[in-house]
Formats: structure tokens, C-alpha cells, sequence
């Protein structure tokens, strides 16, 4: 044997997981495609584990690939399966046409990201037809998650009918129908046609986000004035009372509360919602139409721009507004994608105050059983501990970008048991914009670079909203 040169080969007993040796310089890494030639077929597979082989030819280090059989390529395209057990003497990266025949196999189409293949840069596409499931981004700050989910939802908006509430808590997404100048011109001119309807606190636009008091879930009602059916028994039976008669969009009539011949628990009552200040919330719709209406509207995108109320707990009341309301009409069974950015403020995995609790209980609700109503959830955060964990379970879908600290990417490793550990374990060195793709939304779990966002990122620079 020629020292200088290594004879690849690959071993396949079972038909589902290979071993190949191949030189270090045909620059294999864990994630690959590889192309797996016998004398008579081509397996493709993917890389998931690498060493170096102590034991390769000296000057011409080699390493070990191991990884899982995807199927065969042939003229056709890719069949997927086990195959027969192989000895193969090629082992190569796999190019364009493998990648892409796996794409087209798997009905993959939508494009989110790029990555580098033997030959060149392909496009890393979704499966449109799996994105009926709930997902998790998640990446340290400043890891590009706000502008990846900017691009997911773009993309989605163009490439799938899909209905989405967007809850922003950071107002990141108010701009989200404004298509940049350098966008791709066919995806710009269908971006522009698409119904995007921004909604901001009171006196901030056209549409202001409000919510009417009597429409609220009753514990909405009470958790907004800190009333526990047991404890404030009294308080809770007056607002209770008053919940039939209320008029307008404000909670009770605070006069009624004061006029003479007031009992003990109007009084109580009355200071409660006065020390609270609830009756000063902007998030009160004093006659202007309710984000529940303007919902059930259905505009493929409504944003909520949550970040502009006064109090903290205005934005986690229109929160379990909208919640509510989509638990409420699950029967319906309209398809919506829910989509939160930082969501452990609104399903905390320590929920702090009624509210909290109200919302994240909710979205356990819908994260366990909404997706047989179409109710989906796409949620990104910094760290899988801050995400309640009866949700972080239910979601098949995993954006896992840069994470570097080791007890973060073990749990992500152990909830999100279909993405490799070799290749979550690569989160802590991922760049900007880097992302693993895992679950069933990608044919295989995939390590890749963000596309580019087609419109504006939110941000200090905020325009008027279109109307
Ligand atoms: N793929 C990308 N391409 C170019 N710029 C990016 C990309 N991802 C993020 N950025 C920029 O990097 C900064 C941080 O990204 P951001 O999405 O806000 O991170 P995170 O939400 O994880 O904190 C932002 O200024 C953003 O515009
Ligand atoms: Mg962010």
C-alpha cells in the first residue's frame, strides 16, 4: 500500500449505522453527508460522530466517521430505508445533487439557511408539512435568535399559508411588512402582498392593542387584580357579579363601587383596584375593537407589539387574552402558529405572580394538546431552564444556536433526545447566525448558517404602522 495514500472504506452490518475510515483532508466533519460508494450502489448517509484513527498509515492521518444509513441515491433520486449490509471503498462528502435529492425526497422547500457541501453552498429548506408541531429556538444572547426567527417567519409568510400571532415583547417584529431594498425581488414583491397587521398600546398607531375586560377569562379577570377565588372570597363574588353588567371595555364601574350604601367588599374592592392601579392601564379598549376581534380577522401575521405598556402586567394580560382566546375557539380549529420571542416571560419555568402563571398554564395546555386543534407554538429563549418544562417536551422541532454552557446544552441534549449529541455539543462554538436544525422540519439534523431577513428589524428605529 502506498503510505502516502489511504484506501477509504466503510463497514455496514446492520444496514442502519456505518463506520468509515477516509483521510482527514477530505475535510469530513460531524453533520456531513456523506456518499458511500460499494461496486455496486450509493449509500448516503450522515456523519455524526469523528475521531482520528490512531492506527492510519503515518503521514496521512485518516479519521473514523460514524454515523446512521439514510438511504440509497440512484438515478431516481433517494430511497429511504435501512439497506442491506455494505462494504463500501469510497467514502466522499456528499455535493449538491445528494443534498438536494434528499430535500426534494423529504419535501423539504423551504429556504431558511445555507451550508457548505463538497461543491459548493446549497440551501437548507424545511419541511412545510412538519412545521404542525411545536418549536423551540433557543441560543445565549446575542446568538442571532431574534433574527433568525425574523427569517423563519418571513419565509413562512411566503412559502406556506400559515396563520401567525406574533407576541413581541421587545417590539423586534413591528416592521416585519417593510421589505428591504436588497431582497431577493420575487420573494420582496410576495412578501408585499402579504396581510401583516401591527398592533401597538394605545395612542401609539391607528390600532391600538387593547382588551376588553368583559371578554376575559374569569380568571383572567381575577389575576389581573391579584384575587384568589379562595382567599379574596368576597372580592372575587363582587367582580364575579359585576363581570355580567360591565359595560365598555373597563373592568367594573368604579363609581358604583363608591356610591352610598356600598358594602364591606365594594369598599375592599375599590381600594384594591385603586392601589393596583388597574383602572389607569392604556390596555382597557375604552370602545376600540378588542385584539380578540382583530384576530379572529385572520391577517396571516398579527404582531403585538407588547413592549410599549406602562405596566408589566398589561403585556402579560394581552398575552392570556390572546392565549385564551385561541384555547377558547380550538375547536374551530383554525391552524395558528403562536410565535414568542423571549418566552420565558410569558411560560416561566417559575412563574412569578398570577399572570404568569395563568399564561404559562395555558400555553402547557396548548403545548400538550393544541396541535390537535392547530394550535402551534414556535418559542425562543436563552436557556432551556427558563421555559417551562411541559412545554420544552412537547416540542418535536429544535433552532438550537450558540450555547456555551455545558449544563445548558446536556439538557438540551437529553429533552431533545433526535439531535445528536455530537452535533448540539458544536452550539458552543457556533458563530453568529449558526444554527442547528433538528426534528422533523429538516430531513436530517442539520448545522447551518441563517439566511438573510427580507424585512426591517425592529428595533429604536420604529416607523408609523401602516394602517
Ligand atoms: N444571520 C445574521 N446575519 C447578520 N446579522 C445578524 C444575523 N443574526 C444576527 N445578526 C445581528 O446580530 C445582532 C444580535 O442578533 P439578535 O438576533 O438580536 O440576537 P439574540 O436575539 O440571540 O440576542 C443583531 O444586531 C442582529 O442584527
Ligand atoms: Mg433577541
Amino acid at each position: 500500500m502506498d503510505a502516502t495514500h489511504v484506501n477509504d472504506h466503510a463497514v455496514c452490518l446492520d444496514g442502519r449505522r456505518f463506520r468509515a475510515v477516509a483521510p482527514l483532508g477530505r475535510g469530513i466533519v460531524p453533520g456531513d453527508l456523506v456518499v458511500l460508494t460499494t461496486g455496486t450502489q450509493q449509500v448516503l448517509g450522515q456523519v455524526h460522530g469523528l475521531s482520528l484513527d490512531g492506527d492510519g498509515p503515518r503521514g496521512d492521518p485518516t479519521v473514523v466517521a460514524e454515523g446512521d444509513v439514510l438511504g440509497l441515491l440512484g438515478a431516481d433520486g433517494v430511497e429511504l430505508g435501512p439497506t442491506a449490509p455494505f462494504v463500501a471503498d469510497q467514502v466522499q462528502r456528499a455535493g449538491t445533487a445528494a443534498t438536494v435529492a434528499l430535500q426534494e425526497k423529504t419535501g423539504a422547500t423551504i429556504p431558511v439557511a445555507t451550508r457548505t457541501v463538497s461543491d459548493g453552498e446549497v440551501d437548507v429548506r424545511l419541511r412545510p408539512g412538519k412545521l404542525n408541531r411545536h418549536t423551540f429556538l433557543c441560543g445565549q444572547s446575542g446568538s442571532g435568535k431574534t433574527y433568525a426567527l425574523g427569517v423563519l417567519l418571513e419565509q413562512m409568510l411566503v412559502h406556506t399559508g400559515i396563520t401567525m400571532v406574533v407576541l413581541d415583547l421587545n417590539a423586534d417584529f413591528v416592521r416585519l411588512y417593510e421589505v428591504r431594498t436588497d431582497a431577493d425581488p420575487a420573494l420582496a414583491r410576495a412578501l408585499e402582498q402579504i396581510d401583516v397587521r401591527v398592533l401597538r398600546p394605545a395612542g401609539e398607531g391607528t390600532d391600538p392593542l387593547v382588551v376588553r375586560y368583559p371578554d376575559l377569562d374569569v380568571r383572567a379577570a381575577a389575576a389581573a387584580m391579584r384575587l384568589d377565588p379562595l382567599v379574596d372570597r368576597d372580592e372575587y363574588e363582587e367582580v364575579l357579579r359585576y363581570r355580567e353588567e360591565a359595560e365598555g371595555g373597563r373592568p367594573l364601574d368604579i363609581e358604583r363601587l363608591r356610591a352610598p350604601g356600598r358594602t364591606p367588599e365594594q369598599e375592599r374592592l375599590h381600594q384594591r383596584l385603586r392601589n393596583l392601579g388597574v383602572l389607569d392601564w392604556q390596555v382597557w379598549a375604552q370602545g376600540a375593537r378588542p385584539v380578540t376581534e382583530i384576530l379572529d380577522d385572520r391577517h396571516r401575521a398579527t404582531v403585538l407589539d407588547l413592549s410599549g405598556f406602562a405596566q408589566p402586567e398589561e403585556r402579560l394580560l394581552v398575552a392570556l387574552a390572546v392565549l385564551d382566546h385561541l384555547w377558547a375557539h380550538r375547536a374551530e380549529r383554525r391552524p395558528t402558529l403562536v410565535v414568542i420571542d423571549e418566552a420565558h416571560n410569558v411560560c416561566s419555568a417559575a412563574p412569578d405572580g398570577p399572570l404568569q402563571a395563568a399564561a404559562t398554564e395555558r400555553l402547557v395546555q396548548i403545548a400538550g394538546e393544541g396541535r390537535k386543534y392547530g394550535l402551534w407554538l414556535l418559542l425562543s429563549t436563552q436557556r432551556p431552564s427558563k421555559i417551562h418544562p411541559n412545554v420544552l417536551s412537547q416540542c418535536d422541532n429544535l433552532a438550537l444556536m450558540r450555547m456555551n454552557g455545558p449544563s445548558d446544552l446536556a439538557e438540551i441534549s437529553s429533552v431533545f433526545g433526535f439531535a445528536p449529541p455530537e452535533l448540539v455539543a458544536k452550539a458552543a462554538r457556533f458563530g453568529l447566525g449558526e444554527v442547528l436544525l433538528a426534528g422533523g422540519f429538516v430531513p436530517v439534523p442539520t448545522v447551518a448558517r441563517m439566511g438573510s431577513r427580507l424585512t426591517a428589524e425592529g428595533g429604536a428605529d420604529v416607523p408609523v404602522p401602516r394602517s
